[in-house]
C-alpha cells in the first residue's frame, strides 16, 4: 500500500532518469491530470519544462483564463499559449461521428504541439537543445479504456492515448499512468497545487467537442458554453460541487423539439444534464440532485440560452452508459 509521498518521490526520481538533461513540453488542458503531471515534471526537472496551453476553442467559459492565471501563479511554470481555435474548428467542420471527432482532435493537438515547439525554439534560440519529450496526463483508467491495459476493451479513443499519430516525434512521459484520480489529487495537493486545481471535476481533453452530439460549430459551442456555465454556477451555488464527480452538459444538436415560449411556438434543441457520482470513472451512477436545483438550472437555461427549449436529465448508470455521450 503506497503513501502519496512514496508515489511522489518515486515518480520524481523516474522522471529525472527518463528525461536527463533534455527539454520537455507539457500540454495543459485545464484539468487536474495535466496540471498534476506538469507540476510533477517541474518538480523533477525544473526549467527544462515549458508548458503549452493550446486553446482549441472547445473549452468551457473562463477556462483559458484559469489555466493562465491559477496554474502559473501556483507553479511559476513557463507557459506558452497557442490560440488554435480556427485550426480545430476547421478540422472538425462537417464531422459528426464521435470517434472521428476524437481522432481529429487528438491529431490536431499533436500538430499544434509540434508548432508550439518550433515557436518555443525560435524564442529560446540560445538554449539550443531540441525538445525531446512530451508529458501526457494519462491515467490508469484511460489506459484500460483505450485498449492499452491487460484484457482491455477498446471502448473509446481517449485523445491522449488512442489518438496519437503514428509519426509522433516526441517520446512520451506519462507519470500518472499507474494512478487513479483520487491518487492524482493527493499527489497534486502534496505538490502544493491549490484546491481549485486539485479539486476540479474531470473534464475530457476533447472538451466540448464531444459534448455536442452532431457537428461542432462556433454557434453551437457558444450555446453549449452558456448552458454549461449556468449549470456549473448553480451547482456551485447549491454547495454540491464535491457531491458530484462531474456533470457533463450535452447539446443534442441534431435533435429538435417543439416548445412554447411567450406567445410563440419554438423549435429548439435539448440540453442534457449528466450529473454522476463515481470513484474512478470506470463505473458511475447518476446523481440524485435536489429537484429545486434541477428546476433552477432548467429555468435559467431555457430562459437565458437562445435556441434551447428543453432540459432533460440523464438517469443512466455506467455501465451501460458511459459518462460522456461520445
Ligand atoms: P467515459 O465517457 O468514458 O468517461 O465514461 C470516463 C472519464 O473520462 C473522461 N474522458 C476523457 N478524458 N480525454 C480525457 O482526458 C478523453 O478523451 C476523455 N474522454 C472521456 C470523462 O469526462 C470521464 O471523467
Amino acid at each position: 500500500n503506497w503513501s502519496t509521498g512514496d508515489i511522489l518521490e518515486e515518480q520524481v526520481e523516474r522522471i529525472r532518469e527518463q528525461i536527463g538533461d533534455a527539454r520537455v513540453i507539457c500540454g495543459l488542458s485545464g484539468g487536474v491530470d495535466s496540471a498534476v503531471a506538469a507540476a510533477l515534471v517541474q518538480r523533477a526537472v525544473g526549467d527544462q519544462l515549458t508548458c503549452v496551453f493550446v486553446d482549441h476553442g472547445l473549452l468551457r467559459e473562463g477556462e483559458a483564463e484559469q489555466v493562465e492565471r491559477d496554474f502559473v501563479a501556483a507553479t511559476g511554470v513557463r507557459l506558452h499559449v497557442a490560440d488554435e481555435q480556427d485550426r480545430f474548428l476547421d478540422a472538425l467542420a462537417g464531422v459528426s461521428d464521435p470517434e472521428d471527432k476524437r481522432k481529429i482532435i487528438g491529431r490536431e493537438f499533436i500538430r499544434a504541439f509540434e508548432e508550439a515547439e518550433r515557436a518555443i525554439m525560435r524564442e529560446a534560440a540560445a538554449e539550443g537543445e531540441p525538445i525531446r519529450f512530451l508529458v501526457q496526463g494519462t491515467l490508469y483508467p484511460d489506459v484500460v479504456e483505450s485498449g492499452g491495459g491487460e484484457g482491455a476493451a477498446n471502448i473509446k479513443s481517449h485523445h491522449n492515448v488512442g489518438g496519437l499519430p503514428e509519426d509522433l516525434r516526441f517520446e512520451l512521459v506519462e507519470p500518472l499512468r499507474a494512478l487513479f484520480k483520487d491518487e492524482v489529487r493527493a499527489v497534486g495537493a502534496q505538490l502544493g497545487l491549490p484546491a481549485e486545481i486539485v479539486g476540479r471535476q474531470p473534464f475530457p481533453g476533447p472538451g466540448l467537442g464531444i459534448r455536442i452530439v452532431g457537428e461542432v460549430t462556433r454557434d453551437r459551442l457558444g450555446l453549449l458554453r452558456r448552458a454549461d456555465a449556468i449549470a456549473r454556477a448553480e451547482l456551485t451555488a447549491a454547495g454540491l460541487d464535491s457531491a458530484v464527480w462531474q456533470m457533463p452538459v450535452v447539446l443534442l444538436a441534431e435533435v429538435r423539439s417543439v416548445g412554447v415560449q411567450g406567445d410563440g411556438r419554438t423549435y429548439g434543441h435539448p440540453i442534457v444534464l449528466r450529473p454522476v457520482s463515481s470513484e474512478d470513472a470506470m463505473t458511475a451512477d447518476w446523481s440524485r440532485l435536489p429537484y429545486d436545483l434541477l428546476a433552477r438550472i432548467s429555468n435559467r437555461i431555457t430562459n437565458e440560452v437562445d435556441g434551447v427549449n428543453r432540459v432533460v436529465l440523464d438517469v443512466t448508470s455506467k455501465p451501460p452508459g458511459t459518462i460522456e455521450w461520445e
